[in-house]
């Protein structure tokens, strides 16, 4: 179980699954780190998925969730920072899975994609779930390798 702190963001296209994934983390009694956008105008994706890596590749925050329309933009811009690994999920299974095998730490989610029921199970399992270690260090290890 990681820490119970996490940063969020999301663009236009995530911002009422994000005010609703904030409350029920805050009632999971996580201390939620919210870098916006704070309203439903039309902003800029990779500027937010940007401001939310940083932040955890300086060690500040262990893990973080990206809301934008499906998640797809926001795992191509943040999975351009070095130690990030991030996870575009619309199920349980892929949320369970990439934090057991590939220790993601960024999940990204499509509020025109899932709803909020299946949004907030995915978060329970991306913050509950441990990494499996073993073999898939080595493959997380290779990961890293690409990033250089
Ligand atoms: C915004 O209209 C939309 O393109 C964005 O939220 C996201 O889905 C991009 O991948």
């Amino acid at each position: 179980m990681m820490t119970k702190q996490i940063i969020i963001g999301c663009d236009h296209g995530g911002f009422v699954l994000k005010g609703q994934l904030i409350k029920h983390l805050q009632e999971r009694g996580f201390d939620v780190c919210d870098i916006g956008t704070y309203s439903a105008d039309s902003c800029n994706y990779p500027e937010i998925a940007d401001t939310l890596c940083k932040r955890i590749q300086s060690g500040e925050f262990e893990r973080g969730i990206l809301v934008c329309g499906t998640g797809i933009g926001m795992s191509i811009a943040a999975n351009k920072h070095s130690g990030i690994r991030a996870a575009a999920c619309e199920n349980t299974f892929s949320a369970r899975m990439t934090r057991m095998h590939n220790d993601a730490n960024v999940l990204c989610l499509g509020e025109r994609v899932v709803g909020a029921g299946l949004a907030c199970d995915m978060v329970d399992l991306f913050t509950d779930t441990d990494f499996e270690g073993g073999r898939h260090n080595v493959r997380v290890g290779m990961l890293n390798d690409l990033d250089k």
